[in-house]
């Protein structure tokens, strides 16, 4: 039988550590199946990007389409554009297009597969967040609303589907592939000579200490906000020190509001991968507004505080160790008060969190592709 051709898409940050799982579960099943990484480029500076290629393991991207910034719609305008080209070559065309996640990249592509009638496969499916502020939201419904099946992370993104009238027969509980990726990771981790690492040098320096990480537009791009969250992270920097890798986007943000975080808040580059998790493993507290982040800590049961208004990722608060605290700096200052203070909330990994996840979507869709 001909192998089944999936194409893997990835462009943003969080697609990369998602589908390496998947590559090496494509690669363990070789008798069956062909792949081919499209890399959108939304995602393009070096430590955005190709760092994580290098270090997850992935291999190199058989097609980069180079489509970084811009608006939302001219970045998914640009992606859908150069992807259809690549789908359209004679003898190119794939079985399946998986995507992963909620990015424009996951957004473009699937649009473009569904429209030449491939079927697509939606990992990380069925999250909502209910706020249709937030670019990812709509993201995820659309690409839902046309996908063909759905690998869902926890039993929300299962009901949510559902509800919203997919049958049961196209919607799949698999477990989590960024926990997949997550513990392939931390074993690695665990057998590497870090003594050269920069967040190494930075533990070191710092003892006890939180990590920040922030870059979603609703809580950086208006200076209110950012000016509040500032303020309350300098005022938790004074009992804990914080280390905090600053995303492109949160970086030009506080040069343009001339925000100045303060001396115990020690900034980065944005890390790669195994130098994040070198460093946010042993945090006492996280304090975030990244989708990824809330399940990784939860996986790994570090105290986190989600600076946001809601989740579209419920477990990690039912079930983990996470806190949805909003954007308040009462709040933030109480609930980082009480994780400094050693009362901070204890959780447990949740079912099907146990690095299989990718194995399960290639055995799943190896029944489901009909060639
Ligand atoms: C995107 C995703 C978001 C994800 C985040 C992770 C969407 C709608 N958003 O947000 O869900 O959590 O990635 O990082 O897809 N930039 C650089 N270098 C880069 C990439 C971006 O300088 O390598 C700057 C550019 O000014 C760019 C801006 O950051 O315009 C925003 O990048 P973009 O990909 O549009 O959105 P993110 O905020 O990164």
């Amino acid at each position: 039988m001909a192998l089944r051709l999936i194409h893997l898409i990835a462009g943003a940050r969080p697609n990369f550590m998602k589908i390496a799982p998947i590559v090496r579960a494509l690669q363990a099943r070789a008798d069956r199946f062909a792949y081919r990484i499209v890399h959108t480029g939304q995602h393009y500076d070096h430590a955005m990007s190709d760092v994580f290629f290098e270090e997850l393991g992935i291999p190199t991207p058989d097609h980069h389409l180079e489509c970084g910034g811009g608006s939302h719609a001219e970045q998914t305008a640009k992606i859908m554009v150069a992807y259809e080209k690549i789908c359209l070559v004679e003898g190119a065309k794939p079985d399946c297009v998986l995507v992963v996640g909620d990015v424009n990249s996951t957004l473009a592509c699937s649009i473009v597969a569904k429209k030449l009638h491939i079927p697509v496969a939606h990992v990380e499916a069925g999250l909502r967040s209910g706020d249709m502020a937030m670019p990812e939201e709509i993201n995820r419904l659309v690409t839902d609303s046309i996908s063909d099946w759905y690998f869902c992370t926890e039993p929300a993104g299962v009901a949510n589907l559902l509800r919203e009238g997919k049958p049961e027969s196209v919607v799949f509980n698999v477990g989590h592939v960024m926990v997949d990726n997550l513990l392939y990771q931390a074993e690695q981790l665990s057998r590497a000579d870090t003594s050269g690492f920069e967040s190494e040098g930075i533990k070191r320096k710092l003892g006890r200490y939180g990590v920040v990480t922030l870059h979603r537009p609703s809580n950086v791009d208006e200076e209110v906000t950012l000016r509040g969250l500032a303020g309350a992270l300098s005022t938790i920097a004074k009992d804990l020190p914080l280390v905090f890798p600053v995303h492109p986007r949160t970086r030009g943000n506080l040069q343009k509001f001339g925000l100045d975080l303060g001396p115990n808040i020690h900034l980065t580059q944005p890390l790669s991968y195994m130098e994040f998790l070198n460093l946010w493993k042993d945090a006492a507290l996280i304090c975030t507004d990244s989708g990824g982040l809330q399940e990784e800590t939860t996986a790994l049961g570090i105290p986190c505080l989600t600076l946001r208004e809601n989740t579209e990722r419920p477990v990690t608060c039912d079930e983990g160790t996470n806190t949805l605290v909003g954007t308040s700096p009462d709040d933030i200052l109480r609930e980082a008060g009480k994780v400094i203070a050693g009362q901070g909330k204890q959780g447990r990994r949740p079912a099907l969190w146990d690095g299989q996840a990718a194995v399960r979507i290639v055995a799943k869709l190896d029944q489901l592709i009909i060639h």
